[in-house]
Formats: structure tokens, sequence, C-alpha cells
């Protein structure tokens, strides 16, 4: 993959860099700023290098159209506060309007254009955009990993376009990072596989079976697993369609595959809702499972501490409830005290770390979530293939 170093004097050159700037918002206040702060490198080295620099990114899905809610402008407003320079929201994403500014810029300058999928070309990797975007530009960054799974025309059509092109620093870090514990990790290697579906973490779990010594599952997808073994699962969310897939993987997996042997139940999905621990994983009617129970997560945390590395995709039970965060606060406190490397790749159980204060204390928290999951699937990502 080409980096930053490969790119040779940067003085001058307007430098087109595609950002996931793609931020939970609550009206215009950003709730979490990770990702904009995780692009930080990447901008301050190329505007030390004196580069031109032009920054885009996508946020939310406003499926082609201009609409306000879905603007730049909070992240804009934001930048502002993180980076050593005034930085312009551009009217749109291409046009004379946008070219003038680009034009206007000086060295270590910095500009943002507005959201990519106002335009309808992005989604569909139109080559006309492509070119449009590459017009802009002397040199392409991608430093976008949480969007490097989509081939749009901002993540992979403008980098056929542009000479000179590169990996920035955090996609740099992100793909090296997950590629060297999946490729030749220090052993055992533990991988966490939880959430809400099995069939939406079957690429990820067979593989998983595959590389790693063991596999421990948790959340909610816990259960087709149970019904495959004819256990009852009351009124827990039981995904019809994984049960087979379940199935599947209990034949392959063997003694890799770790399941909960107790579980904290509640009546109802509910913060106040009345709660018990069974001892076993049958489930009685009129309760449904929201966590894994202390023995399993002590398990589980053993299994961690023993661990030369450990990846973790998925929480083990329903922890924006206080009453069942404890499974998914025993696993987040183990990777945060064990001695292995420890990537927590993607979505839920990255808010999980955040949640406990623990995200410092691992080795790599990744700041995509379908991304890391088709990389960890070991999928081609097109945003990074094209930098090869
Ligand atoms: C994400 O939030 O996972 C990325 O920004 C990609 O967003 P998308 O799923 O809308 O393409």
């Amino acid at each position: 993959m080409k980096t930053l170093d490969d790119l040779g004097d940067l003085r001058g050159q307007r430098v087109l860099v595609r950002v996931d700037f793609n931020v939970p918002l609550d009206g215009a206040t950003i709730t979490d700023d990770t990702r904009i702060r995780a692009a930080l490198p990447t901008i301050k080295q190329l505007q030390q290098a004196g580069a031109r620099v032009i920054l885009m990114s996508h946020l939310g899905r406003p499926k082609g159209e201009v609409k306000p809610e879905f603007s730049l402008a909070p992240v804009a407003a934001r930048l502002n506060e993180l980076v050593d320079a005034d930085v312009k929201l551009a009217p749109a994403v291409v046009g004379d309007e946008v070219k003038a500014l680009v034009d206007g810029l000086g060295d270590g300058e910095v500009l943002l254009l507005e959201n990519v999928r106002f335009e309808p070309g992005e989604t569909t990797n139109d080559p006309e955009l492509a070119q449009q975007l590459a017009d802009l530009a002397d040199v392409y960054v991608n430093d976008a990993f949480g969007a490097a799974h989509r081939a749009h025309a901002s993540t992979e059509g403008v980098a056929h376009l542009v000479d000179r092109t590169a990996a920035g620093l955090l996609l740099q870090k992100e793909v090296e990072t997950l590629e060297a514990i999946l490729a030749d990790p220090k052993r055992p290697l533990v991988a966490i596989v939880g959430g809400s579906k099995v069939s939406d973490k079957i690429g990820v779990l067979d593989r998983f079976l595959d590389i790693a010594d063991h596999v421990i599952i948790g959340g909610a997808m816990l259960f087709p697993f149970f019904k495959a073994q004819g256990h009852s699962v009351g009124s827990s969310l039981c995904e019809e369609a994984g049960v087979p897939l379940a199935q599947k993987a209990l034949d392959k997996g063997g003694d890799k595959l770790v399941l909960a042997t107790d579980l904290s139940l509640g009546k109802g999905f509910a913060a106040d809702t009345e709660t018990q621990i069974v001892d076993g994983v049958d489930v009685p009617e009129g309760w449904m499972g929201l966590d894994v129970g202390p023995k399993s997560a002590e398990r589980a945390a053993e299994l961690i501490k023993a661990a030369g590395s450990v990846v973790w995709n998925g929480p083990m039970g329903a922890f924006e409830l206080p009453p069942f965060a404890a499974g998914t606060k025993t696993v987040a406190e183990a990777c945060a005290e064990t001695d292995a490397i420890t990537v927590i790749g993607g979505g839920d159980s990255v808010a999980a770390v955040v949640q406990f204060g623990l995200a410092d204390r691992m080795t790599h928290v990744s700041t995509g979530g379908g991304a890391s999951l088709e990389l960890m699937e070991g999928k081609v990502l097109p945003g990074v293939e094209v930098l090869r």
C-alpha cells in the first residue's frame, strides 16, 4: 500500500483527502468526534508539508440529494477548534464555486467539501463525478478506513484518475494492524464475536473458526446456538435464519467454540425490568436472555488474560441497559488488563469500551464498523485495493 512517505514534495500541491467524518449527531451537536480526531495526524502532516488540503467526506445517507440536516457544517465547526487553520466549508462538492475556493487555498490551508453523498454519482461510482473530483487535485489521499469497503466515486473511482495517490496515516494503521493480527497473530488468538444476529457475523465467525484458538460467542446470537442444541430460548431475541448457520458453526468449531453456560435474564428489554441469573442456558417462558451470566463472563476473562492476541467484535449482552452491562464490562476490563494485543473491531464493541472509559487501554480501537468486519472476513476492500 502506498503511504504518505511515497508522495514526495507536497509544497503548494492540492491534496484531496477522503476522510470518514460520518459522526453521530444529535441535531447539530456531534455526540462523538472520535472519527474527526482520528484524521488529525494526516491533516497536520499534510499542512506541515505545505500542502493545500481539500477534505471530503460523507455524512449519513442523503441518497444523492442536498438535505440540510446532512450538511457537514457541524463537522467544519469542530475542525475549526481542532485544526491550526481557518477551515472553510465549501457550498457544494464540485462546481465553479468549489473550484474557485480550491484555487484560493494557500499552502497549509484547509477546505472541507460538502457531503459527497449530496451528489447522486457518489454511491454509483460515477466516472464523471470521479473526474470532477480528480480535477480539483494534484494528489489523492484516502484516510477514510470506515468507508474503505465502499467502491464509491470518492473512495475508489477518483483514485484511478489522479497520478499520485496514497493511504493516510489512519487508514494505514487500521489496515496494517488488522491484517497483522489475522495473518500472524501472537497465540493463543482469542476472538470474541457478539451481537444480535448470526447471519450478520457468519463471515467473520467462519474465518475465526479457521484461524483462532478460541472463539467466544456473546449477545443474542447465542440463542440460535442454544436453539440448535435443543434448549428453550423463552422470549429471547433469536434469529430463526441463524439456527442452521449456528449448527454449521457448532459442527465446524468443536472445542474452539466457547458458548455461555449461565445467563442473565430479564422479563423485558428495559433497565427497570425484573431480572434473574440462571445457571444453565434454558430460558423459561416469559423471560429473555439479555446478557451472559457471571460464570461465562469470568471464563471469557480467563481466556482473554491468557491470550497472546484478542480480536473483539460485538458485545456480550444489552450493555446499554445497566442491569445487563456486566458481561460486556467484564470482557472490556479483561481486555484492558491483559498483556495480549487487543483489537476492538467496529460498531457496538467500540461504543462499549468507550462507555466503560477503557478505549485508551486497548492496543487498537477501529474507526470502521462494516469496513473492519469485511476486512476480518477476508474480503477485499475496494478503497484499500486501489492504493496498492
Ligand atoms: C460507517 O459509519 O460505517 C461508515 O461511515 C460507512 O457508512 P455507510 O454504511 O453509510 O456507507
